[in-house]
Formats: C-alpha cells, structure tokens, sequence
C-alpha cells in the first residue's frame, strides 16, 4: 500500500468508528492536512446522517463546503461529538505534535471542545519519543524574536517559517532539537511565553483514540489505562 493508501485506509476506519455516533443534530469537528483531507471525502458520503461540521482551518472548510457539507462557526454550537484529525507525531501515550499545515492553534480548539479526539495517522508518525518532527509554535509577529530567544532558552532551535501567515494572520515558528521529555510540562512552559498564541504539543489534551495504517492494515491504540 501507498502511503496515500494507507491514509485512504485509516480515514475509511474512521468513519467506520463514528458512524453510529451520528444523529441528525451531530457536530463533527474536522481536522486540517492531507490524511484528514482523506477523512473529508469520505465523510461526503455519509453527509446526510449529521448536522455538520466545524472546521480547523479554511482550507480544510473550503473542502467541506465543496461536498456540500455545512461548515458552522465553533461559537454557534453547543456540542461538538468527535473531532478527526491527522498528526505529525504520536507517542503511545497518544501525545502528539501538530501543526505541520500551520493550524495548530485552531485544531487545539476544537480538539478541547471535542467529546472525543479521533486522530488518525499512517504508521510513519509513530514514535517512541516525541520531537524529530520540529514543533510548530504560534506567535504573535511583534514577538517573533522575543519568543525565539525563549524558546532557545528551553533548548530548542527556534526556525522561522518563511513566507507563510496563519489563518488567525501570525506566523510561526518551527523548534528543532527541543528534548520532550515531559510533554505536558514543555507544553505549558511554552504556552506560558508572552507573545505564543499556542504550540504544537496535544498532552495536555491527548488523542483519546489513534487510528495507525500500517502494512495494509488499521490498529486501533488506546491510552495506557484508558
Ligand atoms: C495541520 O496543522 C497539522 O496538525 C496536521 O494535522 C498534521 O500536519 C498532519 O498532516 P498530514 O495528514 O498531511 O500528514
């Protein structure tokens, strides 16, 4: 199987997983990237069995709006039953580092609201320790080099990503060689940085259920005692 296949795949399981969820007043809330890109399409052929979606991004809206599957602001809804989304890296612990596409601080979001976080990912994310994949951090322009050279006290090379403006209109910066040994420690210390709208790090606010395509296949990981 393709790599794409392999997304095809988990995103099938997915909706496979939420099906029965669905009612006619549901909210799905929808992720951002390629693998959810995946999860949208499939999800176009189930449209009737739900209200609608809220999504993390624009680009991930125009996608839903495309299939003709309406698209509420977060404020305008109570609820929001599942969110599915991709990731960049999962620990087994189901901490995660997103943000690879820039939408991190909207995915956060909706992934706090959620009832449940269905992130669903090809076996290539998978990790023993979170950080090869540099960690995206949110920032405010004016403070672009004051939280730089925060972030480089905590260890981490801070890069920033050219040319590219997010969709709450900040740009970002991408930390490599960061040490994450205690995911939900670094997430808060960063997040505690003035002028960071928001970081890369989902401990806090893990995956309650990670859905791995792998050799052709999808497995299904939990939370150690969940
Ligand atoms: C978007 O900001 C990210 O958090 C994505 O969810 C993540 O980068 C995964 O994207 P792919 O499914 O394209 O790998």
């Amino acid at each position: 199987m393709t790599q794409d296949e392999l997304k095809q795949a988990v995103a099938k399981a997915a909706i496979e997983h939420i099906k029965d969820k669905l009612k006619n007043d549901t909210i799905v809330g929808i992720g951002t990237g390629s693998t959810t890109n995946f999860f949208i399409d499939e999800l176009a052929k189930i449209k009737g069995s739900f209200d609608g979606t809220v999504a993390s991004s624009e680009a991930s809206a125009q996608r839903l709006k495309s299939h003709g599957i309406p698209v509420y602001e977060l404020n305008a809804v109570d609820r929001v039953t599942v969110y599915v989304d991709g990731a960049d890296e999962s620990n087994d612990h189901l901490e995660l580092i997103k943000g690879g596409g820039g939408a991190l601080t909207r995915e956060k979001i909706i992934a706090a609201v959620a009832d449940e976080f269905v992130c669903i990912v090809d076996a290539s994310k998978q990790v023993g320790v979170l950080g090869a994949f540099p960690l995206p951090v949110e920032v405010i322009p004016m403070a672009r080099s004051h939280v730089a050279r925060e972030l480089v006290k905590l260890g981490g090379l801070p890069e920033y990503r050219s040319g590219f403006t997010t969709d709450n209109g900040n740009i970002i910066l991408d930390v490599h060689n960061i040490e994450i040994n205690n995911a939900i420690e670094l997430e808060q210390k960063i997040n505690a940085i003035v002028g960071v709208v928001c970081n890369g790090l989902f401990a806090a606010r893990p995956a309650d259920l990670l859905l791995v395509g792998k050799e052709g296949e999808v497995f299904s990981v939990t939370r150690p005692g969940s």
